[in-house]
């Protein structure tokens, strides 16, 4: 038994934990708790970092991320690439590509962050549901690794931006999505392996083998693999292997040299949830191809994001306000909300809050967590457990904000974007800065 659903895949963020501390496996790989219970990562006190660059402040541990990539690298075969999407910024780029993963960039403009970062454009894989002719063009121009096709009306358009393709040129190297038919066990919002999706071309319908035959006549690319991507928050291994099994049935009497089974791969969020290693992962996946033919020519790769990057951050606060509502609620209002963590609001998931000057302490004190924005809905931890001496003025963390935070970061209410910090043995570098107001005013005229 490796996996166990995860309570922040579904809208099941109401159940609150006991009065525990945070779990170790919540904090980043090189976090450490001093002897007055003060955290400090990758040799940094957090609460130093959060005095000198302000809060809300992103902080992550360098280390983490880099062992996270390797994890990967070494489960899965060469070619492995890091979603962007979870997080990106051109150090987050340049350090994934310093450890000989892919970039796999999802827009016009996370290839453009790439490309800026000085990632070489032959370790890019370009995706996205609805490529415009300027995003493809701009992937051709700058020769990205690998396109992941995923309509007919983007394969017509490549054959059109092909055509002018000098004949002796590289031809550009696609893939094709699928959809397996699978229903993740995630939230709805981020399933995408089934049959009623936006995403790829459907297996069971006969759709895929028309754009494959497709993709075979087109003379300006060369079809070289087959990709698929379920969802994420996926904690059920069992659903990997389903979606393994339909992929490898499908691709293996196609001969392609390439495989790519997505991204997807959950991670704990909150005390008491368990997700499978990407080695789990990776070992599942491998064994259920195995068995439907994929032989070992074939290079299986992924596309973790998630799993590369939630745990190395953490987001810091500045607790403003404490609320108790008799008979109802205590409020504990912090510095930021919804515009540095939009993901409870959207999709009901779970974090652990704690103190970074007492990271073990006993969190007795139940509230709910909320931001400065200007509605109901700004919760950040909606049953948060605190320590019993909880004050305004205090720093307050929440745990596993690396993925999916700061990717989604907005300027509502014209908050501005929180900086961000990668540290690596004991330095801390900034490698986003935090907005200021001439930033809210930039695009203005
Ligand atoms: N590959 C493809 C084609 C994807 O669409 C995604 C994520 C990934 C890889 C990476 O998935 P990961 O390993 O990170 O689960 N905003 C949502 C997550 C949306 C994921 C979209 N696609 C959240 O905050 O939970």
């Amino acid at each position: 038994m490796i996996a166990r659903r995860s309570k922040t895949a579904g809208a099941d963020a109401s159940e609150p934990s006991s009065d525990a501390p945070l779990e170790r496996q919540l904090l980043p790989e090189n976090a450490a708790i001093d002897d007055l219970g003060q955290l400090s990562v990758a040799g940094a006190n957090v609460i130093a970092l959060a005095e000198e660059h302000g809060t809300p402040l992103f902080i992550y541990d360098e280390a983490h991320i880099r062992s996270r990539c390797r994890e990967a690298r070494s489960a899965f075969d060469d070619g492995v690439a890091y979603a962007t999407k979870a997080f990106l910024c051109k150090a987050m780029a340049r350090l994934v590509h310093e450890e000989g993963l892919c970039l796999d960039v999802a827009t016009g403009g996370e290839l453009e962050v790439a490309l800026a970062s000085g990632v070489p454009a032959d370790r890019l894989v370009l995706h996205g549901n609805n490529k415009s002719d300027a995003e493809l063009a701009r992937g051709l121009a700058a020769g990205v690794g690998r396109i992941v096709v995923d309509s007919f009306d983007e394969i017509a358009r490549l054959g059109r931006l092909t055509e002018d393709l000098s004949p002796n040129g590289r031809r550009p190297s696609v893939l094709i999505r699928v959809t397996p038919g699978v229903e993740a066990h995630t939230h709805e919002f981020v399933r995408t392996g089934q049959e009623d999706t936006k995403f790829g071309f459907s297996v069971a319908s006969g759709a895929a083998a028309k754009a494959v035959a497709a993709l075979e006549l087109m003379g300006g690319v060369e079809l070289v693999g087959v990709h698929a991507h379920i969802g994420s928050q996926v904690f059920d291994v069992d659903s990997f292997e389903q979606a393994a099994e339909v992929i490898g049935t499908f691709a293996a009497p196609l001969g392609l040299p390439e495989l790519v089974v997505g991204g997807g791969l959950g991670v704990a969020y909150v005390n008491g949830e368990h997700a499978p290693t990407i080695t789990e992962w990776a070992d599942a996946t491998r064994a259920a191809l195995d068995k439907v033919g994929v032989g070992a020519q074939t290079r299986v790769t992924a596309e973790p994001g998630r799993a590369i990057v939630a745990t190395a951050g953490l987001t810091v606060y500045t607790v403003g306000s404490i609320k108790e509502l008799p008979g109802i609620r205590t409020y504990v209002s912090v510095d930021g909300g919804m515009s540095d963590n939009p993901r409870p609001v959207l999709y009901g998931s779970g974090y652990e809050a704690f103190l970074p000057r007492a990271t073990s302490a006993a969190r007795p004190r139940s509230s709910r967590i909320v931001g400065k924005h200007c509605e109901t809905g700004d919760v950040l931890v909606a049953d948060a457990r605190l320590p019993s001496d909880l004050k305004v003025g205090d720093f307050l963390a929440t745990a596993v904000t690396g993925a999916y935070g700061y990717s989604m970061a907005s300027n509502y209410n014209k908050v501005p974007r929180p900086p961000v910090v990668f540290v690596a043995d004991g330095t801390a570098r900034v490698v986003v800065r935090g907005e200021t107001t001439e930033d809210l005013l930039r695009l203005d005229l």
